[in-house]
């Protein structure tokens, strides 16, 4: 059966889906994310459930919906300060296993990259960093445009060992063209 998915700016009402799904993906894809299932799972709440309590100035949250049910995550923080304030970032990608390799992941943060430019007209450019072995999440931040500018050495550290993170940065003149 053909699913139809729809994208749309996370808000107050999604607070316990999204801890849900941010809590699976902390759970199921450990080595992707910087947090642990364990340092995040007893909080009464995570960072981002605070930042819907009201439309936040810097933060902006997009979820993939499958009917009522969120089955995908992306977070956008706009930088604080007003000196850099034309950058942005992009964080905590995530989409439920079965619903994968079928364009969802793209479709979401192209939906949350446009509304980014659009909400911030003075955004110019949006970083993302990954470890080096993600290669799902860097081929598909490649479809959207990002580069790769930087390497962090040793980033994370766990009882495996290290990893790399490969820091890409989109820049709004490349995306726009494309
Ligand atoms: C990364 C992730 C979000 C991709 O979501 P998805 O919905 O499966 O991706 P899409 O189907 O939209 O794929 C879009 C593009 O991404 C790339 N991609 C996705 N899955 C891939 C895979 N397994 N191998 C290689 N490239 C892949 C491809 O370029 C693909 O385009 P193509 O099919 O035309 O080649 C998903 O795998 C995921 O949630 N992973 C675990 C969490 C994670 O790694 N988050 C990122 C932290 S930085």
């Amino acid at each position: 059966m053909e699913v139809s998915i729809t994208y749309r700016q996370l808000l107050k009402n999604d607070k316990l889906q999204y801890r849900k799904l941010r809590l699976e993906s902390l759970n199921h894809s450990p080595e992707n994310f910087e947090a642990t299932y364990e340092e995040e799972y007893g909080k009464a709440e995570l960072s981002f459930e605070k930042s819907l309590n009201e439309v936040h100035k810097n933060f902006i949250g997009f979820g993939a919906f499958d009917g009522d049910h969120l089955v995908g995550i992306a977070l956008f923080k706009r930088s604080e300060y007003a000196k850099t304030s034309h950058k942005g970032e992009i964080l905590q990608i995530y989409i439920r296993e079965e619903f994968r390799n079928k364009k969802f992941g793209l479709a979401l943060l192209k939906s949350l990259i446009d509304f980014a430019w659009k909400t911030y007209p003075s955004l110019e450019s949006i970083r993302a960093s990954l470890i080096q072995r993600n290669l799902p999440a860097r081929c598909l931040l490649y479809k959207l445009g990002f580069t790769i500018y930087g390497i962090e050495n040793s980033y994370f550290k766990t009882q495996d060992g290290y990893d790399h993170v490969v820091l890409m940065n989109l820049e709004k003149v490349n995306y726009l063209k494309k």
